[in-house]
């Protein structure tokens, strides 16, 4: 963080107070508020956060407006194309790209982690068969702080790497595991020589009853969806997972909050409403209808997959996105997909419309994951899951930022107070 010769002068009541504006190395300047309240006895007002910086970083930057998503400067879709996951995610945690030796350690070492204790088993089975395989991954999560205290010291540099590898490593077990208790067949346990795509598909997807190979097209598609959700900066869970951890908590507990944030169809629940909404137009004839009915005012119906916090031009994921749904239905030679058909036709119509580009709502991820996805042969209550799985290494690696940072300190955010002032308490039987 560069201080610049910048200042900004807030006047208020006839005074007034310079602030410094602070400069990154890309994306606009931010105005340092921090001694605004003690100075001007004053707070500033942005609910939803649209224009505060709640930390520095130097893990994801994105340019909403040109389209752009850079992963320690490497843009997504040159990652999409050339590397994978589990290098991805080396790269997010340490900073650049591993070296052969590095990759291979690092593969080594998340492989050496895939299992889960045995004893959580016993966790799953407590849960009711129709819970959503979210809610059983917020639990089981949030449990894993019971199960390995000797990585949950979040002072001691060692157990924080430990309990980053074990995130990363036990997630795809822990998703696939609730999915296979969601369906009441057994769970499968991991298998080291796979690759970290390839073992979720098969721990999802194998019987003990009959074998199972993993199809590298699919596994590729898989890796990519891991790749793209990887991370994507100050979002709504990776905030929480920094607002839980900043009191010092456990990070098996801030990655349960991350994924119970996660979870809402504002944010990762996205592909699952998307695809449910893309079955309720069901043809092409109706999409007319659901446009009007997302253009309504009056209306509270989005439409889902489209609009973006930060972008306001193309999501680059989404194209990759967009390339990856292709081979996979073709590969599976469900090209006629009449989802496939309301979701292409959707996606032209809404771009035509001049309510769409001047609200510069364009389609995102989410847009074409659920596509994939359900091609693959998942229900759509394991899309978030998966999603989930993709984004805990950000989770982690802004965790781990953040808890390296000597100077962070407690998140607390302020209020403009609209309640009723101070009253005294009346006796009930004289209300
Ligand atoms: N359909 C119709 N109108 C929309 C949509 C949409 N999908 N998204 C935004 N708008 C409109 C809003 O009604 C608003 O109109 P107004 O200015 O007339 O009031 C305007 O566009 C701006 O919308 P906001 O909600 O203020 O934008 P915000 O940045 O807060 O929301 C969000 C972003 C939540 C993603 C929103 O676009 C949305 O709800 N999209 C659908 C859900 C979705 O696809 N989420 C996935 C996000 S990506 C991810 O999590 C990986």
């Amino acid at each position: 963080m560069k201080d610049t010769t910048k200042t900004a002068t807030l006047t208020l009541n006839g005074q007034s107070y310079e602030l410094p504006v602070l400069s990154g190395t890309a994306g606009p300047d931010v105005i340092d508020i921090r001694k605004l309240y003690t100075q001007a006895g004053v707070f500033t007002y942005d609910p939803g956060f649209t224009s505060t910086a709640s930390c520095d970083s130097t893990i994801t930057y994105i340019d909403g407006e040109k389209g752009e998503l850079l992963h320690r400067g490497y843009p997504i879709d040159q990652l999409a194309e050339k590397s994978h996951y589990l290098e991805v995610c080396y790269l997010l945690l340490y900073g650049d790209l591993p070296t052969a030796a590095e990759l291979e350690d690092f593969e080594s070492r998340v492989t050496k982690h895939t299992m889960v204790h045995e004893q959580m088993q016993y966790f799953y089975r407590g849960f009711r068969r129709d819970a959503h395989p979210m809610a059983i991954m917020v639990g089981v999560v949030g449990a894993m702080s019971a199960f390995y205290h000797d990585s949950t010291d979040i002072n001691d540099p060692w157990q924080r790497e430990v309990a980053s590898i074990r995130m990363i490593a036990k997630m795809p077990t822990i998703a696939a595991w609730a999915y296979k208790y969601h369906i009441g067949q057994p769970f499968v346990y991991p298998r080291n020589d796979l690759d970290y795509a390839s073992n979720f598909l098969r721990m999802c997807f194998a019987v003990p009853a009959e074998d199972y190979e993993v199809n590298p097209i699919l596994a590729r598609a898989m890796d990519r969806i891991f790749t793209l959700h990887a991370d994507h900066e100050q979002n709504a869970s990776t905030s929480t997972v920094r607002l839980a951890s900043s009191s010092g908590a456990n990070p098996f507990a801030c990655i349960a909050a991350g994924i119970a944030c996660l979870w809402g169809p504002a944010h990762g629940g996205a592909n699952q409403a998307c695809l449910e909404m893309l079955k309720e137009i069901g043809t092409p004839d109706r999409i007319p209808e659901f446009i009007a009915r997302a253009k309504d005012k009056n209306d509270p119906f989005r439409l889902m997959g489209f609009g973006h916090r930060v972008y306001k031009n193309f999501d680059p994921r989404a194209k990759v996105m967009k390339q990856s749904a292709d081979e996979v239905l073709d590969l599976l030679g469900i090209d006629d997909n009449p989802i496939l058909q309301v979701a292409k036709e959707l996606e032209k119509q809404a771009l035509e419309d001049p309510y769409f580009a001047e609200k510069k709502l364009f389609p995102n991820v989410d847009f074409y994951s659920g596509i994939i996805l359900e091609a693959m042969g998942f229900p759509t209550s394991m899309f978030t899951p998966i999603f989930a799985v993709s984004r805990t290494v950000g989770w982690i690696s802004q965790w781990k930022e953040q808890q390296s940072d000597p100077a962070h300190k407690i998140g607390r955010p302020r209020q403009l107070y609209l309640g009723a002032t101070r009253r005294d308490y009346v006796d009930i039987e004289n209300r």
